[in-house]
């Protein structure tokens, strides 16, 4: 535990200014998603973006856009908006946001995130995956750095409190260096896999080198779709990650192993366990674990809105570090090349990717 006093804690997650926000993609994510969580056992919600707009202290959500006038409809019944648009930058000229969200589809962000950079919005915050191609995710990474816009990506688990607490205990050294992350799940690599690799690039503080991967079907191997493998990745600084998708339908945990301990989350990120590593006892080699108390964030929160708050002090600080572009593209980049592998016959393939129009994107086995 930080050991922090509360005051201290609400102070310091809150941003000192305010911020205007805006919504580009009024749909499931921008909007609607928490209707398909209630009871669910689950992590806290809001997820969407525009209620956790409206929660994050510090932002106000001012104005939605979409195509789709019915969507802005709709948008206007439960979030009592009022400034809708069908043209993005029509509404940064007209409304000034200062954080933009883009939870349109994948193939579908590159030229809003670009657009609004080029239209100087301070911090623009994209639902995941980036994009399809790495060309594309290039193009968004050099746009927002031209003008000097924060680019994160809401892959929210980088944010949500009880990885936060893990990775402090990791940091403060209680249970060793990490040594490796295992990640359980049948669930597509983009698609969800970029939560999983955006989270395990965050834990490992190194960004990927080579990996190596077994995609499930050989026919998905040859498109470009989204699809569910095996892999595993090496970090720079020696870090190791594995893939496991033979793990059963719609399961989903990660483990972080450390020197002396470990951290698992499981069921979709509902629980956290610890484990430590006993003393030796005897002249064995063998050495058991004891189950501890998980340090459990006393102050729960959806992770969306610690995200949105994180991007507004991201503006303050003039840089993002919990989830920047720079993730996002990795995340499409490991899945391309754990694909890349399975299609070469399993070889080894460094990165970066000298082919950047490779792409994986489009339909996947899960829509969140
Ligand atoms: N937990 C999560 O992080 C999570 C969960 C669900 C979905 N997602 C991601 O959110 C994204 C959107 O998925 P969804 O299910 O909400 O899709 P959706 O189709 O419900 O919403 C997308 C909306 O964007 C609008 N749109 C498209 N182009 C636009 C443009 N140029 N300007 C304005 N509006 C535009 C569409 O009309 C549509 O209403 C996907 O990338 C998906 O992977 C993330």
């Amino acid at each position: 535990m930080s050991g922090k006093p509360a005051y201290q804690v609400v102070e310091e997650s809150r941003p000192s200014g305010s911020y205007r926000g805006a919504v580009v993609g009024c749909g499931r994510m921008g909007s609607a998603i928490d209707d398909e969580h209630v009871g669910m056992p689950h992590y806290p919600w809001p997820w969407a973006h525009a209620p956790a707009m409206m929660e994050a202290s510090g932002v106000e959500l001012v104005a939605g856009v979409d195509l789709d006038r019915s969507k802005l409809e709709e948008f206007r019944g439960r979030w009592g908006v009022n400034a809708l648009y069908t043209d993005f930058r029509e509404m940064v000229e007209r409304e000034k946001p200062d954080i933009v969200s883009v939870t349109t589809r994948p193939e579908e962000r590159p030229d809003v995130v670009i657009g609004l950079a080029e239209a100087g919005v301070k911090a623009i915050f994209a639902t995941k995956p980036l994009c399809r191609s790495l060309a594309e995710a290039d193009a968004m990474i050099d746009a927002c750095r031209r003008s000097g816009a924060i680019l994160s990506v809401a892959c929210h688990l980088n944010w949500y409190a009880p990885y936060t607490s893990a990775r402090e205990l990791i940091g403060r050294g209680d249970i060793g260096p990490l040594r490796s992350m295992v990640c359980n799940t049948p669930m597509a690599l983009s698609n969800i896999g970029s939560h999983t690799l955006a989270l395990l690039r965050l834990f490992a503080g190194a960004p990927a080198q080579w990996v190596f991967g077994h995609v499930d079907d050989d026919e998905a191997a040859v498109g470009d779709g989204d699809l569910s493998g095996s892999g595993y990745v090496f970090y720079q600084n020696g870090v190791r990650a594995m893939l496991n998708s033979r793990s059963p339908s719609g399961t989903w945990s990660i483990e972080f192993l450390c020197e002396r301990g470990r951290i698992i989350s499981r069921h979709h990120h509902a629980e956290f366990d610890l484990w430590t590593l006993d003393e030796p006892s005897g002249d064995t080699s063998i050495r058991y674990e004891s189950r501890r108390m998980f340090p459990y964030p006393w102050r729960p929160r959806s992770s969306m809105v610690d995200a949105i708050e994180g991007v507004a002090r991201s503006i303050e600080a003039g840089r993002e570090e919990i989830c920047p572009g720079e993730f996002g593209r990795e995340a499409l980049e490991t899945a391309i090349a754990l694909r890349e592998s399975h299609r070469q016959g399993g070889r080894r393939i460094d990165l970066p990717l000298a082919d950047r129009a490779l792409t994986l994107g489009g339909a996947a086995n899960s829509s969140r």
